[in-house]
């Protein structure tokens, strides 16, 4: 596309989100979304109805209690102080209410924080793979994204590479835990090596780097694990939230970025974060679901069906002869492709009806994402597809191999 109308920024942010768009607007996907006949991974939307308390806050909610309950509103004291007390009792930091912006979910935390800490020009670490949309973000806001992968046999952090990615341009750092789409929550030994990186680097350059620490899906853990933020370890660290993921509602936009309380001297900070979501576009939820947020607090998706839902896969793919390793966290699992091109084989999956994520664009080629959104019907119905892909797949590679 040629510049014409449309800025720079705005040209960049659309070239880093192409994949994703092809796929999701042109590709096999685009005919078929919606289509009962297909056994849909390929996205985190619900596939079951949603939960009833949910609704029953919302109606609960939208009664009027006085003249101001629609006014404009910033972020509602009662729901930062709901945040706050959240996030107290799970991270053990004294998080204060003052310290918590309301968001339209962890998209608004995340533009929020690039507009409020990052100027264009500067750099953003951000780790591979990643969620989709940072580098389309980070390029919309005029900074450049500089990417470290993460190590290749347990994909933790790799520490050293972020170390050397950092320069005097390195504004922020964004880690996502547990992982969209690995599945990987990092541990504390992990996060505190890139603490003590992020703080030497800080002194060497004379600023203190931001960590971003983007952790929508911090209450979607198996096995009973705690989930560990990376502001338990370093302090000059924000968090950015959503509800969609935990009450699987990602329509209904409401989530936060909380400020940690062991960042010194907060006070502008906050007064700042305010004013740029205003400036930004009033990046504020909406009044019904601020009033709601101690009742959305209370509430989560089952975790043991959702837990059920991945062994169940982990098991009949892995028989099938997938490989994947179980993940800690999230709704993903992450299968390597029995062959190497991803998205052929997403392709061959759809001949069977089963649509999942081409790694390729979540920038891990030859593995695909499937997210366990799905529902236990389309679970059952997929396992011939994914057979059959496997196989078919399989043969083509013997009947080559024996040509060459
Ligand atoms: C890692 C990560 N961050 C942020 C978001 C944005 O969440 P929301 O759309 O609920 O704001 C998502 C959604 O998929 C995600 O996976």
């Amino acid at each position: 596309m040629s510049k014409g109308l449309i800025s720079e920024r705005a040209l960049a942010s659309a070239a880093a989100k192409s994949t994703l768009l092809n796929y999701l607007k042109d590709g096999p996907y685009a005919a078929r979304a919606g289509d009962p006949e297909i056994c849909d991974f390929v996205l985190g939307n619900p596939h079951d109805m949603p939960l009833r308390a949910f609704v029953n806050a919302l109606k609960t909610w939208v009664e009027p209690r006085d003249k101001n309950w629609f006014a404009y509103k910033l972020s509602e004291e009662t729901a930062q102080q709901a945040v706050a007390r959240g996030l107290r009792d799970r991270t053990g930091l004294p998080f204060e209410a003052d310290d918590i912006a309301m968001t339209n979910g962890a998209f608004g935390a995340i533009a929020t924080a690039l507009q409020a800490f990052v100027d264009p020009g500067e750099e953003v670490i951000m780790n591979l793979p990643p969620w989709f949309n940072y580098e389309a973000m980070i390029r919309l806001f005029g900074a450049t994204p500089v990417m470290v992968r993460v190590r290749a046999d347990d994909l933790d952090l790799d520490v050293d590479a972020i170390g050397a990615a950092i320069s005097a341009k390195t504004a922020m750092v964004i880690v996502n835990t547990p992982n969209n789409p690995t599945g990987r929550m990092y541990p504390a030994e992990t996060l505190d090596r890139l603490a003590a990186v992020l703080t030497d680097a800080s002194a060497r350059h004379g600023r203190p780097i931001l960590l971003l620490s983007d952790e929508p899906y911090s209450r979607l853990m198996f096995d009973g694990l705690r989930f560990i933020s990376p502001a338990e370890h370093y302090p000059y660290t924000a968090i950015s939230y959503s509800y969609g993921k935990a009450l699987l509602t990602p329509g209904e936009r409401i989530g936060w970025l909380a400020l940690s309380p062991n960042i010194p001297d907060r006070a502008p900070l906050r007064r700042l974060i305010m004013t740029t979501q205003v400036s930004a576009g009033w990046l504020f939820p909406n009044a019904t679901l601020q009033h709601a947020i101690e009742d959305l607090e209370a509430m989560s998706i089952d975790i043991d069906h959702l837990q059920r839902k991945r062994d169940r896969m982990i098991g009949f793919l892995r028989e099938i002869g997938y490989q994947l390793h179980v993940p800690e966290g999230t709704f993903y699992l992450l299968p390597k492709c029995p062959i190497e091109d991803d998205l052929a084989f997403a392709e061959s999956l759809a001949s069977h009806n089963v649509y999942v994520l081409p790694g390729t664009i979540c920038d891990i080629p030859g593995y695909f994402r499937i997210s366990l959104t799905a529902n236990d019907e389309m679970i059952d119905r997929s396992v011939e597809g994914f057979r059959r892909a496997f196989s078919e797949a399989r043969s083509d590679v013997a009947s080559s191999a024996a040509a060459s």
